[in-house]
């Protein structure tokens, strides 16, 4: 009864930002490379099958060392530095991985302590390697909605841990390593709206077994991917309100070069745009392959397509403006 003798009155708002721009990107890559060789030799496989249906010559494995808070601090500090940006001043730290095996419960805060970012949220984002265009629509909105000024935002991949060497339809495809943007407002919007969604019914397409290890349907995967990427590319860029003439460069998800190729093909990109092909020495980095892909562009500068996709299943795409 009390409750509706009081006066209901709005509670006050956030103050947001008309717009919100990727400041920087920055990458970290393990130091030791791994050609198709050595992996062919334990699943009966040859260097030359594994170029041909995947286009990867050679991926990065962490040492023990560079672990996934490690390797994700690595790239979030290069990226701040980038920036201009003081630790201190970071509203939230946001880290999406699919292979955080650690005893922490989440590799977001570790990352934000490692940093000396004392001041901001951090958290974890699961969607696997749809989980950059999930995280970068996640940052947009707590800038634009005022929840935050400046986003650290990682994509970050120890894919040795969930990877059995011995699996022939995993183990030449998955590298590892982190790629960060720091994101902050701007007074124009330099990250489009994200075109974005979920089949759960595919789940099964790419799972953890009982051990932990990542297995894979890898024909369907592959039929699904391209089958949904370049509708999602297409809306994304109408979202944005550009076509693909505008582009300057095209960064999806770095699965399978032969699904970066059909797409890059299917949308009728012309010679100027910059394709990402960072998977040919990088290997599939989970969801560090689209902040790795775009550090790997430099002097690119315009927009850019990002498109991502993978286990859950789970897409997303967004035009962005290239820091
Ligand atoms: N080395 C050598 N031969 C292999 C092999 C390997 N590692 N794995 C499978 N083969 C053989 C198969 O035995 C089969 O031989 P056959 O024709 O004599 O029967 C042939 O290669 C084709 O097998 P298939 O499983 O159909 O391979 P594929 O051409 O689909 O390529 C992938 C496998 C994994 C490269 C491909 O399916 C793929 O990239 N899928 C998408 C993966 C992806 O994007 N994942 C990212 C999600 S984030």
């Amino acid at each position: 009864m009390l409750g509706s003798l009081v006066m209901a009155h709005p509670l006050q708002p956030s103050v947001g930002h008309p717009g919100s721009r990727i400041l920087s990107v920055a990458s970290y890559r393990p130091r030791t490379e791994v050609g198709n060789e050595a992996i062919a030799a334990l699943i009966d496989s040859s260097d030359e099958w594994i170029r041909r249906r995947c286009g990867i010559e050679s991926r990065r494995r962490a040492a023990p060392d560079e672990d996934l808070v490690m390797m994700a601090t690595a790239a979030a500090s290069k990226a701040l530095a980038g920036a201009g940006v003081d630790p201190y001043d970071v509203s939230a730290v946001l880290v999406a991985t699919m292979s955080h095996r650690g005893p922490a419960a989440t590799v977001g805060p570790l990352v934000a302590d490692a940093l000396g970012a004392t001041q901001a949220a951090a958290m974890d984002l699961g969607a696997a390697c749809a989980g950059f265009p999930y995280a970068l629509a996640t940052a947009d909105a707590l800038v634009r909605g005022g929840s935050a000024r400046y986003v650290v935002l990682v994509g970050a991949e120890r894919m040795t841990d969930i990877i059995d060497e011995r699996d022939r339809g995993t183990a030449f495809l998955f590298g590892d390593g982190a790629g960060a943007v720091v994101i902050g407002p701007s007074p124009t919007c330099d990250i489009g709206p994200v075109v974005w969604g979920a089949d759960g019914s595919g789940s099964e397409l790419l799972r953890y077994d009982e051990a932990g290890f990542l297995r894979m349907a890898g024909p369907e995967v592959f039929r699904w991917a391209t089958s949904i990427v370049p509708d999602l590319a297409r809306r994304a860029l109408d979202a944005a309100g550009i076509s693909a003439a505008d582009l300057a460069a095209f960064i999806p998800h770095q699965a399978n070069l032969r699904i970066i190729s059909a797409t890059a093909k299917a949308l009728e990109l012309g010679p100027h745009v910059r394709v990402a092909t960072d998977i040919t020495t990088n290997g599939n980095t989970g969801a560090a392959s689209i902040p790795q892909a775009m550090a790997a562009l430099p002097d690119t500068t315009g927009p850019a397509l990002l498109v991502g996709f993978g286990a859950g299943l789970s897409y997303g795409a967004q035009v962005v403006m290239m820091p």
